[in-house]
């Protein structure tokens, strides 16, 4: 059995209504919400959130570990009317600046975003963001924005070094239920903002917060080859933009650089 036990629930918040399905275990949440909307018409910002997930997922086919009760593992979908595909990256700007906001409401310190959307404090990872779109012609008609937040869990695999929680790092433990519904909230305020004139500001909220932004650091590039860079932006397509040592700006996708 995929599911072991379902609540469904209306929440009113401030400013949203908001339906979240709440599931004891499932393998992913984001499978979970994407089967769901093949089988199913779904309200806009329906939520599936579970106290454990067997077989979370990851960016780049890798395995998102939590321990059961203790973090916020969640997916919400959302619908666009007319997002093009080209616009992708404010769509990545969004979700991570939603969740930024959200935690740095709390002083949790020295946060920032990782480039494409891991939320760090004091360089050890958060939170990570799985978004998958569902695109037909140029458009993007709809994604499931999987989120994992480390709330109250305070060991970690050693397989996993980077990782750290909230708890871990201000010593205080977290509602999950109130932080979920800042994050609902934050989520559909920045989400409102992908329209074309907020495209440079969401960049550049974006760009004040992003980790090692025009500081010098070292990399790993596709052939484990290390060098170093400055990172200066977001290409067009979603690329990070790198100064290397002979002044050029080199673009990386997901897979062709890593951090030091
Ligand atoms: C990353 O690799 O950093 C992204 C991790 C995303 C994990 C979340 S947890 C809720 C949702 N369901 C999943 O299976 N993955 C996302």
């Amino acid at each position: 059995m995929r599911v072991i036990l379902c609540n469904i629930e209306l929440v009113y918040t401030e400013s949203l209504l908001l339906k979240i399905i709440k599931l004891n275990a499932v393998d992913s949440t984001n499978s979970f919400l994407k089967e769901m909307t093949q089988n199913y018409s779904v309200e806009n910002f329906t939520t599936v959130v579970a106290e454990a997930q067997y077989e979370g997922r990851g960016q780049a086919n890798k395995k998102w570990f939590s321990e059961p009760c203790k973090n916020l593992i969640f997916s919400t979908f959302v619908s666009f009317s007319n997002f093009f595909i080209r616009d992708q990256k404010y769509l990545n700007f969004a979700v991570a600046l939603a969740v930024f906001k959200t935690l740095n409401a709390y002083q949790i310190p020295l946060l920032k975003i990782k480039w494409p959307n891991d939320i760090l404090s004091a360089n050890k990872k958060l939170c990570g963001i799985l978004t998958e779109n569902t695109i037909q012609k140029d458009k993007i008609t709809s994604s499931i924005i999987g989120i994992g937040i480390n709330v109250n869990q305070e060991e970690f695999p050693k397989e996993i070094p980077m990782a750290s929680s909230i708890k871990k790092i201000t010593g205080k433990k977290m509602d999950l239920e109130n932080l979920l519904q800042e994050l609902l909230e934050n989520l559909k305020k920045y989400l409102n903002l992908l329209v074309n004139d907020k495209f440079k500001m969401l960049e550049n909220q974006y760009l004040e917060v992003l980790y090692k932004k025009d500081i010098p650091a070292m990399f790993k590039d596709a052939e484990d080859k290390l060098f170093m860079g400055i990172v200066k932006g977001i290409a067009t397509n979603g690329n990070l933009q790198v100064e290397l040592e002979n002044s050029c700006i080199q673009e990386f996708g997901l897979k062709e650089i890593k951090f030091m």
